[in-house]
């Protein structure tokens, strides 16, 4: 029979909640964005996020059993984002879905913040093989994982200081352009050309697996206390892109190559960035790997992706009990 998982996320400044069946066909997908409430401030607001979750949370769920035409009768599980994340956003989820799970007497799973992200891609590609080369990239998070089965990771590289959508959202800033800072930009690139300013791509020492995005920022305050410039905002922005972008997918493709894996996968809000997809969807076609992506809106915080992480552990005999709790900075811990 199919399994029905209703999906919670929390962590950072989205309330959301999803019922996916066998962790393959999403049923609704609701998110209510507080990207409005912090925007004034420039980045989320830890304590308002909290609030706004408190007073989303039980909406939204009700939405996403309304829109999957289902009660709750009808669900077959529980799976949450426990952690990595804002403390007292992601207590907003793991009470609830601890609540609801006890409530209703179906089994529960604490899903990684990350792992979710990761399984985007089985949500769109449930048949795919092991092994995968997996490149997430988030507002809080760049790490280049080698998934060797289901709930199987090894982390391989990471970024040494900002996470690449960090860059993203401080580098927009500091070009007067709106949060978050990864649409923003990759908006104003549109009219811009790159390479009209020449920004520098950090590969670390020689094979390292590793980033490094702290220069890269540095570089466009440089650039932008410059009064000679000619350049524009828009082709400096264009020029980050590709330069973020460069990185990526040659660290991504190297590690595939080097390993002898033919898949990779990406995740994460950066990996709706449209030249990130096009880059990396270029040089895997070139060297003959296999490249899954999923839509933009699967790739920025959803709960589909985390009942879809959630199936997968079920699957497996994993349960959380009713001690499971929030940890803000919950490791990426391979089975
Ligand atoms: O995965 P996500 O939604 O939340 C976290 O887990 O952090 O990622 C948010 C990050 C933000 O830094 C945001 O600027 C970036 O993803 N982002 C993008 C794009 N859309 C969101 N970065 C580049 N291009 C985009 N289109
Ligand atoms: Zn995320």
């Amino acid at each position: 029979m199919e399994l029905k998982v209703l999906g919670i996320e929390t962590s950072c400044d989205e309330t959301a909640a999803a019922v996916v069946a066998d962790g393959r066909s999403i049923m609704s997908n609701v998110i209510s964005s507080q990207i409005d409430v912090h925007r004034k401030y420039g980045g989320v607001v830890p304590e308002i996020a909290s609030r706004k979750h408190v007073e989303s949370i039980l909406p939204v769920v009700v939405e996403a059993m309304d829109r999957a035409g289902v009660s709750a009768d009808d669900i077959g599980g529980v799976a949450v984002t426990s952690g990595p994340g804002l403390a007292g956003a992601l207590l907003v989820g793991v009470s609830f879905a601890k609540a609801f799970a006890f409530s209703r007497g179906l089994p529960l799973v604490g899903v990684n913040h990350l792992e979710g992200h990761m399984y985007a891609n089985w949500l769109v590609e449930p048949d795919m093989s092991f092994p995968v080369v997996c490149l997430i990239v988030s507002g809080g998070h760049t790490d280049l994982v080698l998934v060797k089965g289901h709930g199987v990771f090894q982390l391989v590289g990471r970024t040494r200081d900002d996470a690449a959508g960090e860059a993203f959202d401080k580098a927009a800033r500091v070009m007067g352009l709106g949060y978050p800072g990864g649409p923003s930009i990759q908006a104003a690139a549109e009219a811009g050309v790159a390479g009209m300013i020449r920004l520098p791509r950090s590969y670390l020492e020689e094979g390292s697996r590793d980033f490094s995005f702290s220069g890269l920022k540095t570089a466009v305050v440089h650039a932008m206390e410059r009064s000679d410039r000619e350049w524009s905002v828009a082709d400096l922005a264009a020029e980050f892109q590709e330069a973020v972008a460069e990185v990526l997918v040659s660290k991504t493709l190297s590690l595939a190559v080097d390993t002898g894996v033919g898949r990779i996968a990406i995740a994460g809000g950066v990996a709706a960035n449209a030249v990130l997809r096009n880059r990396m969807s270029a040089a895997a076609a070139a060297a003959g790997i296999r490249l899954t992506v999923p839509p933009p809106e699967l790739c920025t915080d959803n709960a589909a992706m985390v009942a879809t992480a959630g199936y997968y552990k079920f699957a497996a005999g994993l349960r959380s009990d009713l001690e499971l709790n929030a940890t803000a900075d919950l490791p990426l811990a391979g089975r």
